[in-house]
């Protein structure tokens, strides 16, 4: 449906309005209350990884200043605020019994927004292994597994009662093929037959760490995975093309979503990787585990994909094994990441997912845009670019709704400006300004607009 200018789209009541951010990305505190060294330490304080030489060794300052957070959250608004927890302050080594230090700081967060009637949505991982982990293997090693799942364990264990929500991991296609086979993340590896195995590694933790979970947690606590999703085009009409389409749908969709909900790997993308890998680190009972059923499926969105016949770039690829796929520049308006704004690549997101797995309700769990935000002379930042980018992309989850998608929320990317990984914190994605030498937040445009979207459970189009 085409909504006119001048509509107003109302949402369903209970939808859940957030933000989300990362334990790396905003933090800071690196060796405080017993915190052991994750592989983004290693990798930002390794030098040449990270844009400007940036770490996330005092990022926003948020373990120090989450109370302030946590109140300047109630007065956006937020109903619902996903953040994560950094394994290495619960396992400084990953493994063995709990640094209870670490937990403690965790239970005061969470505390605090329950306090102030926000609900707390928590990710288990987002990227920061603990280096000890690394330093045997890393998600290449089975054992991995079993070790997330420890760690949702003590994890659950000491929060299972008032965090209702919870998210094993956090776009495991990055951790897999960014981290081991680009190696443009953490822990910084290019080799492709190794991205594989660490992709079957990550999807075997969210099996076992589920059904830790669901041991640990009472019966009504919500367990999802969130799924960096790619709305894939061909930039060309040919049969390479095509075919192009479906290698790199088969890599960052299919690959998840099929163990997930069908409880197999895709055909295809076995039969694509075959010179990289014969698979025989997928054991007998691995796909049981990994499709335990879940109650709700994270979607992050920020950009389409454009892809057509080689040949690929010659740098290491995130794309094991498809040499022969040209990623192509789509033209019109783009973020300061270089990311071409399309609202409709959402669209084919969401209306994919539903239909085809229509597995269990589904969130959006991150979506936003990075701009050249600058602090104006009245104090305030004018980011009109990013209201565009959030209204757009909510009136396609209103319209998701509208046409019977299970669609139960949507969480802005992000709360505030952070350590955006390799390019540091040259790329503010923030509704809320931070001045990194003072720490200061200041509201941008966007975290107004957002307060009252929230309060009137709306948009206004146009
Ligand atoms: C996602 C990550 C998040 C942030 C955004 C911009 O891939 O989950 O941490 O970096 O991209």
């Amino acid at each position: 449906m085409n909504h006119q200018a001048g509509t107003r789209l109302e949402f369903p009541d209970g939808f859940v309005w957030g933000a989300a951010t990362a334990a790396y990305q905003i933090e800071g505190a690196p060796d405080t209350d017993g915190r052991g060294p994750s592989i983004w330490d290693t990798f930002a304080h390794t030098p040449g990884r990270v844009a400007n030489g940036d770490t996330g060794d005092v990022a926003a300052d948020h373990y120090r200043r989450f109370r302030t957070d946590v109140a300047m959250m109630a007065e956006l608004g937020l109903l619902a605020y996903r953040f994560s927890v950094s394994w290495p302050r619960i396992q400084p080594g990953g493994k063995g019994p709990a640094n209870q230090a670490g937990l403690d700081h965790y239970e005061r967060l969470v505390d605090e927004l329950v306090a102030h009637g926000i609900t707390p949505v928590l990710t288990l991982y987002h990227w920061d292994l603990p280096q000890e982990l690394e330093d045997v293997g890393g998600w290449g090693e089975r054992d991995t597994a079993a070790r997330f799942a420890e760690y949702a364990e003590l994890v659950a264990a000491r929060l299972g009662d008032r965090v209702p929500a919870w998210t094993t991991l956090n776009e495991p296609w990055c951790s897999a093929f960014l981290g081991y086979a680009a190696g443009v993340h953490a822990p910084g590896r290019t080799d492709p037959a190794l991205s594989l195995r660490a992709a079957h590694h990550l999807l075997l933790a969210h099996g076992a760490g589920t059904e830790a979970l669901r041991a640990a947690l009472p019966a009504q606590a919500q367990v999802s995975i969130t799924l960096n999703l790619c709305a894939v085009m061909p930039g060309a009409t040919s049969p390479a093309a095509t075919n192009a389409v479906r290698r790199i749908d088969g890599l960052g969709n299919r690959l998840f979503l099929d163990p997930l909900f069908r409880g197999h790997y895709p055909a295809d993308v076995l039969r694509d990787t075959e010179r990289l890998t014969d698979w025989s680190f997928v054991a007998d009972g691995d796909l049981a585990v990994i499709a335990t059923p879940i109650d709700l499926l994270g979607i992050n969105y920020y950009t389409p994909t454009l892809v057509d016949s080689g040949p690929a770039d010659p740098a290491p690829s995130p794309w094991p094994g498809c040499a022969d796929v040209r990623f192509v520049a789509q033209p019109g308006p783009a973020t300061a990441m270089g990311w071409a704004i399309d609202a409709q690549g959402l669209r084919t997101v969401v209306h994919r997912v539903h239909e085809e797995y229509a597995p269990v309700p589904l969130m959006i769990t991150e979506n936003g845009a990075a701009f050249e935000d600058e602090l104006g002379a009245d104090g305030g930042v004018r980011d009109h670019e990013r209201i565009s980018y959030l209204r757009d992309h909510l009136a396609v989850v209103h319209e998701a709704i509208e046409s019977g998608v299970d669609l139960r929320g949507y969480f802005v990317w992000s709360l505030l400006d952070n350590f955006e990984w390799a390019y540091g914190y040259a790329k503010r994605f923030g509704i809320v300004h931070v001045d990194y030498p003072t720490q200061a937040r200041t509201w941008k445009d966007s975290a107004h607009w957002y307060r009252r979207v929230i309060e009137e459970n709306g948009i206004d189009i146009g």
